[in-house]
């Protein structure tokens, strides 16, 4: 697991204000991406008359799983540990229809001026030993306060409908054996991670045939 430390340009204390304007970013945060996010797809209907996302999903990390996270970094639990290594605080996840549609909403996301990408990870071209597909982004946005402006960092996951059905169902059953599930259960999954990617392959050539039509 990957470390990326991007120091914000704010020091954050240890009291509870400290933990009340981290909170008040990343919720901030998540909504300013929320919208561009909106925006891009509406852009999209507009252009291409189609709907690339199916849906969009969105969460805040709850204290519980940051304080697990740092303690797996083994990083002491602090707020500006918090703000310096855990990167995926503020999470939406994008879920479309095609494989191609992630490539053309990421390569959007990276056209956006007032966003910077801070990383990228592409576990559809290099799955994960799991089986696990999806495209990560951890992008920084600036927020305006009234007397600052604070860079803060929101994780996109985009994945296809098909990809989403098998992490959610995969986090499911491994949940249960806390990451040592027997050998066997992680061929099962792998094997149906296989499945998965089968059927996008093919929904995609369906798609592209379709549209011949059009
Ligand atoms: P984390 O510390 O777990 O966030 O790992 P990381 O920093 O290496 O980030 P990575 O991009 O690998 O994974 C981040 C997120 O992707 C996780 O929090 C999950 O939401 C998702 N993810 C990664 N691997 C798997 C997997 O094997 N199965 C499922 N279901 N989800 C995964
Ligand atoms: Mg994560």
């Amino acid at each position: 697991m990957e470390q990326i430390q991007s120091e914000n340009n704010f020091d954050f204390g240890e009291d509870v204000e400290s933990w009340q304007a981290a909170t008040f970013l990343y919720n901030a945060a998540a909504k300013e991406v929320l919208t561009k996010l909106e925006i891009l797809n509406d852009e999209f209907v507009h252009i291409h008359n189609y709907n690339p996302i199916e849906h969009i999903k969105h969460r805040i990390k709850t204290p519980d799983s940051i304080v697990k996270k740092l303690k797996r970094y083994g990083k002491e639990v602090t707020i500006q540990n918090m703000v310096n290594y855990v990167n995926d605080i503020a999470g939406i996840r994008l879920v479309c229809s095609f494989t191609s549609d992630i490539y053309k909403l990421a390569e959007m996301i990276g056209r956006q001026n007032d966003l910077t990408v801070v990383s990228i990870k592409d576990y559809i071209r290099s799955p994960k030993e799991s089986g696990y597909k999806s495209y990560h982004m951890i992008v920084s946005v600036p927020i305006f306060m009234s007397d600052r402006v604070v860079d803060t960092k929101v994780e996109i996951q985009i994945r296809t409908i098909a990809m989403d059905f098998w992490a959610s169902l995969e986090h499911k059953i491994y949940y249960k054996f806390e990451g040592n599930a027997p050998e066997s259960i992680s061929k099962g999954l792998r094997h149906c991670a296989k499945m998965v990617s089968d059927l996008d392959a093919q929904m995609l050539a369906l798609n592209e045939e379709i549209r011949k039509y059009q």
